[in-house]
């Protein structure tokens, strides 16, 4: 049954929420309609569709659409839906079309929607049929892109992009700024990893300080353990150098911080985090030299955020230039995207370091990421049973936190992140009723 407003007000409260919002189908259809189908939702990086008739197909709030650049270069994002009796339009992933067809009766758009013709059109003579109606022609979705990343927002009332963004867009500003020329491209595949629990789990998981050295003990440990017996211990490989901050101690992760925003976005780090460490990949060095100057290259490099969440649906690693995406299924099953990014004008080693940390952190086969999806599971099928109907978030409730731009700031191990993604949830889950009570 579809819970009202009263309801959802009981489910998050500001220092827990209750087991029903991960475990629900009910709530998870309504979070697909309010929030999934109200928020800015990634689409994908515009190097991914580069020329006129590149496109992507893909989800938004369960409905499938399209994502075009047009014969002028423009992009859209359109329901992939065609418009005679209904078929999902185009089934590739992504591809190149010169016009769109439909498989079952050959109806043709173009790449901006636009219904460009239908077979033995004469037998719509003497009706009020009109191959220029707008009505024929695919139905747009309002989107717009930030420095080359697409977002699309069911919700004609939705703030834009930007503000939506907040603050919060100057993670997407530092990872651009790593790059000697200013400019990003998506590298290879995506990396797609069915996640057997609720979409929130994941995005909870993010910026949760107080788990690394728990649930990433073993690998942490490990790791340590080969530096220690190097007979140089500095001279370790890159694997290590990648996997040993996940060890780091709750005194580092507090040091790291967190700044939170409007919407639920939030990162987690600022001067340092658990990236900040890494060597210097020497070729980088100069050619960021080359491009910035000393100061600016430092001024750029100093800024070490670990994840950014741009709530719900795309979280960023600016340090590393990876991005996850994620695609919730059901209530108990998500699709997490992994996309790795080169930086233009930077040597090929930054993009294989990137690559070996999506496959050291993010992959099926990851040292890291496979322990967090055990969490994940676990947690739900604990929150079935009932034993307990609440989920804690008090840690550093009221404290340690100071204004930050239009962010707030506390301290890394705070569950602030927590508190500000479910206060978003709950504004977002009851924006409608509250409209109608207005
Ligand atoms: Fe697409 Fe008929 S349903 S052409």
């Amino acid at each position: 049954m579809q819970p009202t407003m009263e309801d959802l007000k009981q489910l998050v409260q500001p220092n827990r929420t209750h087991r029903r919002i991960y475990t629900d189908p009910d709530i998870f259809d309504l979070e697909m309609e309010r929030i999934f189908g109200r928020a800015w939702i990634y689409m994908g990086h515009e190097s991914q569709i580069p020329n006129s008739g590149d496109f992507l197909t893909l989800n938004l709030a369960k409905k499938p659409v399209i994502v075009a650049r047009d014969g002028k270069g423009n992009i859209h994002v359109m329901h992939n839906q065609c418009t005679h009796r209904g078929a999902k339009l185009e089934g590739k992933a992504c591809g190149k079309a010169r016009i769109f067809r439909c498989c079952y009766h050959g109806w043709t758009f173009k790449t901006d929607g636009t219904l460009m013709g239908v077979p033995d059109k004469k037998g719509y003579d003497g009706t009020d049929f009109d191959i220029h109606d707008p009505a024929l022609s695919l139905k747009q979705i309002r989107c717009e892109s930030y420095r080359g990343f697409i977002f699309a927002t069911l919700d004609d009332t939705m703030v834009d992009l930007e503000a939506y963004l907040g603050d919060a867009k100057t993670s997407i500003d530092n990872m651009i700024d790593r790059s000697p020329d200013g400019e990003l491209e998506i590298a290879g595949g995506v990396l797609r990893y069915r996640h057997n629990c609720n979409w929130k789990f994941f995005v909870d998981n993010l910026n949760d300080t107080m788990h690394p050295m728990v649930t990433h003990k073993s690998v942490g440990d490990a790791c340590a353990a080969y530096i220690k017996d190097l007979p140089n211990p500095d001279d370790y490989s890159r694997e290590a150098d990648i996997i040993n901050p996940f060890g780091s101690s709750y005194e580092f992760f507090d040091e790291m911080g967190v700044s939170v925003g409007p919407y639920g976005h939030a990162f987690t780090g600022g001067q340092m985090s658990i990236h900040s460490e890494y060597r210097d990949i020497p070729d980088y060095m100069d050619a960021m030299h080359k491009a910035y100057g000393e100061k600016k290259t430092q001024q750029i490099l100093s800024i070490n955020r670990h994840n950014t969440i741009y709530y719900p649906s795309l979280t960023i690693k600016g340090a590393i230039q990876s991005i996850r995406i994620v695609r919730p299924i059901s209530v108990d099953e998500t699709e997490i995207e992994t996309l790795t990014f080169r930086l233009k004008g930077a040597p090929d080693e930054m993009l294989q370091r990137t690559l070996l940390y999506s496959r050291l952190i993010n992959s099926p086969s990851s040292m890291v990421g496979s322990d967090d999806l055990e969490a994940y599971v676990r947690l739900q099928e604990g929150l079935q049973s009932g034993g307990t109907d609440w989920v804690d978030m008090r840690r550093y409730l009221g404290r340690e936190q100071h204004p930050d731009g239009n962010m707030t700031r506390a301290i890394g191990t705070s569950d602030i992140s927590l508190r500000n993604q479910y206060a978003a949830w709950l504004d977002f889950m009851t924006h409608e009723d509250k409209k109608k009570a207005a």
